[in-house]
């Protein structure tokens, strides 16, 4: 059997905080990074729509020969991966993977927050599906979690205004509606994948007292458990340890906002899903 990349999938840039913790943890692999950035954002989607966008990036990385797809965006992950796990998995090839990013925080945040009240900050899409209601209260029933949607942050990211001026009223616009809901939370996580672009600006508005979780590293860390658990995966990835990126949108515009994020010049070619 082929060996083959790890896939990676966001919606637009957000994904790429992801892709940044998992290289760093497991630079061995190697990896293929796909926006969807032309139609970015999925945050205000259907379900319908987030479903099928998601799934035609699923099958493009399996095309590419990536044996396993981390959705590294929550709202796909919210709106898509149960129905691709069930439904379309099982009518492809066999031994073909999708992992998510909101089952490995929510497996977490019960050693993160000593009084049991959590702040989701997230899509519309993530947060109307109560997607982190449900797998916290599985695992820590006893807490509290409130929600809030910021629709206007991923606009601000993919349209590089996440350090200008303009942000900053939309940080602490949703920030302090989240904290008037439940002023008890002692810990909010940023449960999208785009928000850690900006982390600067909302941890100036966020009390020192509140932690505020990014997921990058606790999804690389439920990788490295999710490989060490299933050697049969392990053993069809690729250790060349190369990144390839492809976006939907135009690759002179990607490069640019990209590099920025992930400290490094990337070389992204573009793809038709
Ligand atoms: N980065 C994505 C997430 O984690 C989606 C953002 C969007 O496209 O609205 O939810």
């Amino acid at each position: 059997m082929d060996k083959g990349p790890i896939g990676v999938f966001d919606s637009g840039y957000g994904g790429l905080t992801i892709l940044k913790d998992i290289r760093r943890m497991m630079p061995e692999y190697s990896y293929i990074y796909l926006g969807d950035n032309a139609r970015a954002p999925y945050g205000t989607r259907s379900f319908d729509v987030v479903y099928q966008f998601t799934l035609e990036a699923v099958k493009a990385l399996f095309d590419m020969g990536c044996p396993l797809v981390i959705l590294a965006c929550n709202t796909a992950s919210a709106k898509a991966l149960r129905n691709i796990q069930q439904t379309d998995l099982p009518a492809m090839e066999p031994g073909l993977r999708v992992l998510g990013v909101i089952r490995p925080t929510a497996e977490v945040i019960g050693d993160i927050s000593r009084n049991g009240h959590v702040g989701i900050l997230g899509t519309e899409g993530t947060v109307s599906s109560r997607s982190y209601d449900m797998e916290i209260s599985k695992i820590s029933p006893d807490f509290t979690v409130t929600s809030v949607a910021c629709p206007m942050w991923v606009p601000l990211v993919e349209n590089n205004e996440a350090a200008g001026e303009g942000a900053d009223y939309f940080v602490s616009k949703y920030v302090n509606e989240l904290l008037d809901k439940d002023p008890g939370i002692d810990t909010i996580v940023l449960a999208c994948t785009h928000y850690p672009i900006l982390y600067p600006k909302i941890r100036k508005v966020v009390p020192g007292h509140i932690k505020v979780v990014k997921q990058g590293e606790i999804v690389a860390e439920s990788l490295m458990d999710y490989l060490r658990r299933h050697p049969e995966m392990q053993q069809r990835l690729l250790t060349d340890g190369v990144c390839r990126y492809f976006t939907t949108e135009n690759p002179e515009k990607f490069n640019g906002l990209a590099s920025l994020f992930l400290d490094e010049k990337v070389d992204v070619s573009h793809i038709d899903l």
